[in-house]
């Protein structure tokens, strides 16, 4: 599709530095060549040098010699960020030795280069999960302002140009955050928002889904999100935002006409908020089986720096593309 295609033409021109810390890896390295050789972004890989070269032969991988490798164990910079995680954590405990231990993590090391200043964003999650990606980010990179949930979105590409935005659309949170308070939910609304803006390219029309349609059932879960519909309308009033709708109501124009008349975007939305990580994660699955989508993503909002988590399945094209995604995160270029 063209949008991916203008996601890497465009992070060739920002030319940024981004940190893959599973460099021993197999997908990782041949993204990582890939990456090179189309100029997508620098490439930093943070693994024993010996280690990196040995399995670049193996596969027969010539450009990762233009790679930036920087082992864990002697990293210049050791002292001056385990001393910047003592003073990020010392609320927390955190002690010198501590901090030289968990720098010789290559996800620490990512994060910390990324909160100095030494590298611009990362990509991981091959072969770690979610949570051991994640946790150092939240802990040493943080939110942006006025957000407290880092969540994550997929960009969903679907053959049948009927639904979204000529077959796009943007779900979240299919990936971080399991049981959000309203106020967290109105807070991933408007990054969801933002994200179809900056990375999708679409003027988002955001629904905030549910199994009730303006009242049609009552529960305290349907409560929360016609709560979280309005903080997030009180939050970003550049945005379309609506709820709580069905997912019908939501996607089927004339469901939508019939059940919320007066509504701006029923029956139209191309975002869809998920009331809960349960909901959102099973349904960006099903859609991408079921309906044969392409699902793009996780891509991490909310974060003060972008840190993007691979799910363990992934193939050398998704890796290639997260990047590309990372690359214009961090130039903010949208
Ligand atoms: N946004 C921002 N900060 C957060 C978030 C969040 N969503 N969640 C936790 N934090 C912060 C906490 O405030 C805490 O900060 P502090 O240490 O400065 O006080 C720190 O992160 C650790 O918090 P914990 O509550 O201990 O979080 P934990 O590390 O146990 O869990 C995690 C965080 C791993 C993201 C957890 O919420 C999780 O497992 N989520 C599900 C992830 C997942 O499995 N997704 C599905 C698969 S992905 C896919 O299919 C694409």
């Amino acid at each position: 599709m063209d949008l991916l295609e203008n996601i890497k033409t465009n992070a060739k021109k920002f030319n940024k530095r981004i940190v893959l810390p599973e460099a021993w890896e197999e997908r990782t390295l041949k993204a990582a060549d890939i990456l090179i050789e189309e100029g997508i972004a620098q490439i930093y890989l943070t693994e024993n040098r010996d280690v990196v070269m040995r399995e670049a032969a193996k596969y027969g991988l010539k450009n990762i010699e233009r790679a930036v490798i920087i082992d864990p164990r002697d990293h210049p910079k050791k002292e001056e960020y385990a001393n910047l995680m003592v003073e990020l954590r010392k609320s927390k405990g955190m002690t010198k030795d501590e901090a030289i231990r968990l720098l010789g993590n290559p996800l620490y090391l990512a994060t910390l280069m990324i909160k100095a200043g030494d590298a611009d964003g990362e990509v991981a999650g091959a072969n770690n999960s979610t949570g051991d990606v994640l946790r150092p980010a939240f802990q040493y990179v943080k939110t942006i302002p006025g957000i407290s949930v880092v969540s994550g979105a997929f960009l969903m590409i679907m053959p049948d140009p009927q639904w979204g935005e000529n077959g796009l659309m943007v779900f979240a949170d299919c990936a971080v955050h399991p049981n959000p308070t309203a106020r967290e939910l109105a807070e991933i609304a408007v990054c969801t928002a933002q994200t179809a803006r900056d990375i999708a390219q679409i003027e988002p029309r955001v629904a905030l889904l549910s199994f009730s349609t303006k009242g049609s059932a009552q529960h305290e879960m349907v409560d929360k999100v016609a709560a979280a519909t309005k903080m997030a309308q009180e939050m970003a009033p550049q945005f379309l935002f609506d709820g709580e709708l069905q997912a019908d109501a939501a996607i089927v124009e004339s469901i939508g006409r019939k059940k919320c008349p007066d509504s701006p975007i029923a029956g139209r939305a191309n975002v869809l908020v998920f009331p809960s990580l349960e909901s959102g994660n099973i349904a960006y699955k099903l859609v991408q089986r079921l309906a044969n989508a392409e699902a793009v993503g996780p891509v991490l909002q909310g974060m003060a720096a972008p840190i993007n988590d691979l799910s363990r399945g992934c193939s050398v094209s998704d890796i290639v593309n997260l990047v590309a995604i990372t690359a214009n995160q961090a130039a903010g270029s949208f």
